[in-house]
């Protein structure tokens, strides 16, 4: 017999009960339900709604149903539904009449909107920390490699000198901001709408106040109605997970590439390799190759619930318990991800000869040539051309810059001397490059200092 048994005299049909019927994927929501039923069941009592025996039979009513779920002890039925009536359901069957006082003053509504809110801000929290600790590996590598010259690309033609420590540090830079916004996303959410009932609040003499602190709310939320038609925090978080994945593919891509035998900038560890089935010299970057595929899950995840939420009247439709499996696909998909990625980056051998020797070809001090002329007193546009020239002669003959005579780069302009071949030396170009937030070693260094800090700051 269903909930509303009262109401109504037939059954659902069997196919429609398990069509609208979430506990397969709700269940997940377990502990902050009871948490919340908890917190609930605490304040009717303070208020004198319900007696204090009741509270104390609910209470430890839900102790006992939390153990016996984290045990594997309880079996959860379609037929009442979601995570919220089956353990509503179990604890009336526990406890009698005391666990039918619990819902006073409650709707589902405030319940689910309750129970997701305090899931995403727990999951943000842990994709949080994993953020940091794929910032700590990459400040890691980073130290180890401040010297270590490759070639910086623009339109992916090599452009300009820079170390793999800088290379590394862009991608740490990426990441906390990942984490500052999945921080701003947690203090907005941080409004508890345990309270605002089906939609328009209630008659009983509640204290929201009260529950919101017992649950680590910052407040209630203000309105009613906002309280339980609210996913803002879904899709923030959604949408920050999508600029996090875009991050890693990127990341991934760009791996993919150095361990190609076209570029050979590293090699994975084979632990984090995978080989094929018919070609024995293979070793691939499955792992760099899922990071940047599960990329697209994690961004339909945003758009469905997008999709879902655009035309709902408020307060609660039925559509919304649609937001709960893209989000939670979406973390699993990310918290997978990161300990894989962190893994691969930890152990992959970096081979600095490789990046030097690309580093050597494709004239990435051009730029430092002509700033040797404007430094003499040339104006930059005509050092410019005048270097677009040595250029253009260069590659006609197989040359680099600093292979050309003395007299060959006279016969262009006065300006040079003896002292341009050490302007032009790579490893001279990428240390000169110390304006703040180059490469130079003084700059890497700091930010790596700046990342320490800021994981510091959220490791207390
Ligand atoms: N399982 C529902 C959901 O996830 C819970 C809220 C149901 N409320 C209702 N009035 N049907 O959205």
């Amino acid at each position: 017999m269903k909930l509303w048994g009262g109401r109504f005299s037939k059954e659902t049909d069997t196919l429609a009960n398990d069509f609208q019927s979430s506990i397969h994927f709700d269940q997940r929501l377990y502990r902050e339900d009871i948490q919340g039923s908890m917190a609930h069941s605490e304040m009717l009592a303070a208020q004198g709604i319900i007696s204090q025996a009741d509270k104390d039979a609910i209470q430890e009513g839900l102790a006992g149903i939390l153990a016996d779920i984290e045990a594997g002890k309880v079996e959860f039925s379609p037929d009442n539904e979601d995570i919220h009536m089956n353990i509503e359901a179990l604890l009336t069957q526990r406890i009698g009449e005391a666990g039918k006082r619990l819902h006073t003053a409650r709707s589902r509504n405030d319940q689910v909107a309750l129970d997701f809110r305090m899931y995403v801000r727990k999951e943000i929290g842990t994709v949080i920390g994993q953020l940091l600790d794929l910032e700590r590996v990459l400040c890691r590598r980073a130290r180890e490699h401040q010297g270590t010259v490759m070639p910086g690309y623009t339109h992916l033609q090599r452009a300009q000198p820079i170390s793999f420590a800088q290379h590394l540090l862009a991608y740490a830079a990426q990441f906390s901001r990942d984490v500052t916004r999945l921080e701003d996303c947690r203090k907005r959410l941080n409004e508890c709408p345990l309270g605002s009932g089906a939609l328009a609040g209630t008659t009983y003499p509640i204290d929201r106040e009260r529950t919101a602190e017992a649950l680590g709310f910052a407040r209630p939320c203000g309105n009613s109605l906002d309280g339980v038609s609210d996913r803002d925090y879904a899709l923030e978080l959604l949408g920050g997970l999508s600029i996090l994945m875009m991050h890693l593919s990127r990341f991934a891509e760009e791996v993919i590439l150095w361990c190609s035998w076209e570029f050979k900038f590293v090699e994975l560890d084979e632990a984090y390799s995978t080989g094929s089935s018919i070609m024995p010299q293979k070793k691939n970057p499955d792992m760099a190759e899922l990071v940047r595929g599960k990329t697209g899950r994690v961004y339909g995840g945003l758009m469905s619930l997008l999709t879902v939420m655009k035309g709902l009247p408020l307060a609660y439709n039925k559509d919304m318990q649609e937001d709960k499996e893209p989000v939670f696909d979406a973390l699993d998909t990310v918290e997978q991800c990161l300990p894989v990625f962190l893994g691969m980056i930890d152990t992959m051998r970096v081979l600095p000869e490789n990046m030097r020797k690309a580093a050597g070809r494709g004239f990435i001090n051009a730029t430092d040539c002509a700033d040797y002329l404007t430094k003499k007193g040339m104006a930059f546009r005509d050092a410019y051309t005048v270097t677009g020239q040595l250029v253009a002669a260069c590659a006609a003959q197989g040359k680099t810059l600093e292979e050309l005579a003395l007299e060959e780069l006279q016969a262009v302009s006065a300006l040079f001397g003896e002292d341009v071949y050490e302007a032009l030396k790579l490893e001279n170009c990428m240390a000169l490059r110390a304006s703040s937030g180059g490469p130079a070693v003084a700059e890497t260094t700091r930010q790596i200092a700046e990342i320490e800090a800021f994981i510091q700051a959220r490791s207390e």
